[in-house]
């Protein structure tokens, strides 16, 4: 199916772009990239840039002409690109995120126009109800069909995403575009930034901060699931669906953050002392998919446990970074992009 097909991927340099451009090329895909390099890293896809197997553009695609250009030939769009940080920036941001509605209407539009077959849309688990996800004592599971009126999504980066998802539902229906949206859930892996919560604890860990900083109390369940995993449920998503279904990608383990922080500091072969930040954002309080759809629909399952991915990262990192460089991150990166 992949093989000489010609795909556009959007925000292909970034920490999720990045891995799954490496797997369309194994598939055999041709791939263009284009990213603004606004939180993107070249460097994470500049090997296949020199050797030719990627055609990479550095552009904004909010830019007039940037998207219609970039399409001319292009069988399927996996659009990644968005302004997007961690919790802290979505939080603490909406003027940005709120430019993802414009940006995602380019890009459906242009599909359209330019005859795309299929456009498969990095969305999110910030489209859930928040109301659903306060109870840390509650097993909650959330389901795709929780996604209906009244919305109540988590901040504008979230309203962005859904109103993605609900126009590209339309668009498949009035312009019978070809379409899918993957709900990510928390993802974390190699290449990923200082600013999502497991890096930061990685790099805590690997400093040796002392106390060791926490967002909150500690007490927030995720869903923390590994890029591969993520990477694969999303070319399957873009093989299988056609109109305009969101599905979940995200494990059904439930680990709380003060959990996580323990055991990248065991891993690290570190101990030190907590320090709750209970002011600082933490997003919802309780947030992990059910993924029973994508089992359904995908034939995908989560291959990698936490403990393992979280010792890959690590691993990962710790060959990657040098100290100095990661303290002054710290001090900067986590309510950034
Ligand atoms: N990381 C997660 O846990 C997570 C969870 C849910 C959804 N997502 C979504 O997955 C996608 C990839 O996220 P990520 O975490 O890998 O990194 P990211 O947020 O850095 O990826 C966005 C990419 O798009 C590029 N970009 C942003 N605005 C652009 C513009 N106007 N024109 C061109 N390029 C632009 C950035 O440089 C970056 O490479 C995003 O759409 C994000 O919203 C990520």
């Amino acid at each position: 199916m992949w093989n000489g097909k010609k795909v556009l991927v959007t925000g292909g340099a970034s920490f999720i772009g990045s891995n799954l451009v490496d797997a369309l090329l194994e598939r055999g895909a041709t791939i263009r990239v284009v990213d603004d390099l606004s939180s993107g890293r070249l460097e994470n896809i500049e090997e296949h840039v020199k050797s030719g197997k990627v055609r990479f553009i550095e552009a904004d695609l909010r830019e007039p002409g940037v998207a219609r250009a970039v399409m001319k030939d292009i069988q399927v769009v996996f659009h990644l690109a968005a302004d997007h940080g961690g919790r802290g920036y979505v939080d603490l941001h909406q003027a940005g995120p709120a430019s993802n509605l414009f940006l995602d209407g380019i890009i459906f539009w242009e599909a359209v126009k330019a005859g795309v077959e299929k456009v498969c849309y990095a969305s999110s688990g910030c489209v859930y109800p928040n109301h659903m996800q306060t109870d840390t004592t509650k097993e909650v599971y959330l389901r795709e069909a929780d996604v209906r009126p009244p919305h109540d999504a988590d901040n504008m980066y979230g309203w962005a995403k859904l109103m993605a998802e609900m126009t590209l539902q339309a668009y498949h229906r009035e312009f019978k575009l070809g379409a899918a949206s993957c709900r990510y859930f928390t993802v974390y892996g190699p290449r990923g930034v200082e600013n999502h919560a497991v890096i930061a604890m990685i790099a805590r860990a690997f400093v040796g901060q002392n106390p060791f900083e926490i967002w909150g109390d500690g007490q927030q369940i995720r869903n923390w699931t590994y890029v591969d995993d993520i990477v694969g449920g999303t070319i399957l998503a873009a093989e299988k669906i056609n109109d305009g279904t969101a599905v979940n990608l995200g494990t059904m383990e439930r680990v709380r953050v003060i959990d996580a922080a323990q055991l990248a500091l065991e891993y690290a072969g570190k101990s030190a002392d907590f320090k709750f930040l209970r002011n600082m954002p933490t997003g919802p309080a309780n947030r992990v998919a059910d993924n029973a759809l994508a089992r359904k629909l995908l034939g995908w399952e989560p291959q990698v446990k936490f403990r393992d991915g979280l010792r890959r990262t690590m691993d990962w990192y710790f060959a990657d970074r040098k100290p100095a460089q990661v303290k002054e991150l710290l001090e900067t990166m986590l309510t950034a992009r």
